[in-house]
């Protein structure tokens, strides 16, 4: 066998895979049967299917017999049957690690973008109504020493507090377990929302955290403070949200929404409420990475292996 033959034959899938949609990156490449295809558009039974590559989405589990993988491209599997999938053995994986760096990021350009009225002051220099003085802007609200409440200190939520630690921020962090770090005080959820000027949220969407921040909830928040979502929109009671943001109470930073792609229209006159179209992975080099993972997964299972990154392991 020549030293291509073998680079061919370890790529080769020798499994059936359809994608929900063609990933970004060569790795996707690697895949040598794989059909591009909306799952929605699936209205028959396809027994020759034995992967699937999806983003958080609904797969039609009774119209794919012979599915093995599930191939998440993320690390939510919020939209997945998990049960369904345990009971028929069809293993789960996503992109654990890949996406942490891209998303502490983007909830940084979130908090920096809303305390200090960064698109705000864009549309204000945009409409030609800035009259050319640096005093003619409201002020805004500092990152630097602000307290950060981080809800869910997982793998995102720690690159988020490593950054805290740059803009000299008190990091307190809620979640049901408790860790052995010095990158955040742990605090009981309602206790640290009392304390916050920054709220961020990094929590999986599960039964339990959702619509975990309640209306109660967020009125524990101090006036002025700023809410972050950069995970799922329905751990925070979506109508509370906007009820504080109407009022100007609170400000937010949201990345994440209920029922995406469509933010609550209320928000989108607000100036204290910067959105973002769900852009926390969306990096080249992170999608790039994420790609890799999935591509390596669907591999793994091809040749028989067991998957390197199924959820839950
Ligand atoms: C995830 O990993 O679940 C993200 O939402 C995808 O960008």
């Amino acid at each position: 066998m020549s030293a291509n033959s073998v680079t061919a034959a370890c790529h080769t899938s020798a499994v059936k895979v359809l994608a929900s949609r063609r990933l970004p990156g060569d790795a996707f490449d690697e895949l040598d049967d794989v059909e591009v295809i909306a799952l929605t558009e699936l209205a028959q039974a396809r027994p020759d299917v034995e992967a699937v590559i999806v983003a958080n989405e609904a797969v039609p589990l009774d119209l794919l017999p012979a599915l093995r993988l599930i191939a998440n491209f993320g690390v939510g599997v919020d939209r997945i049957d998990l049960d369904t999938c345990a009971r028929r053995g069809i293993a789960v994986t996503t992109t654990p690690g890949a996406l942490d760096d891209a998303t502490a990021d983007l909830t940084f350009a979130l908090m920096l973008a809303t305390r200090r009225r960064v698109v705000e002051g864009d549309r204000l220099v945009r409409s030609g109504g800035w009259p050319g003085t640096s005093t003619a802007s409201r002020v805004a609200e500092e990152v630097t020493g602000a307290t950060l409440g981080i809800v869910g200190l997982g793998r995102i939520g720690t690159a988020v507090s490593q950054r805290a630690r740059g803009f000299r921020m008190r990091v307190f962090y809620a979640q049901p377990r408790r860790l052995d770090t010095d990158l955040a005080e742990y605090r009981d959820l309602d206790e640290m929302l009392a304390l916050v000027d920054i709220l961020t949220v990094h929590a999986p969407l599960s039964a339990t955290t959702r619509g975990l921040l309640d209306a109660r909830r967020l009125a524990l928040i101090p006036d002025g403070a700023c809410v972050v979502n950069a995970a799922r929109g329905e751990i925070i009671d979506e109508a509370a949200l906007v009820s504080e943001c109407l009022s100007g109470r609170l400000f937010a930073g949201l990345d994440v929404f209920a029922h995406e792609p469509y933010p609550p229209a209320a928000l989108l006159g607000l100036s204290n409420v910067v959105l973002t179209p769900h852009l926390g992975s969306g990096t080249r080099q992170t999608r790039q990475a994420m790609t890799r993972i999935v591509v390596d997964n669907v591999l793994a299972v091809a040749h028989g292996r067991p998957p390197l990154t199924p959820v839950g392991a």
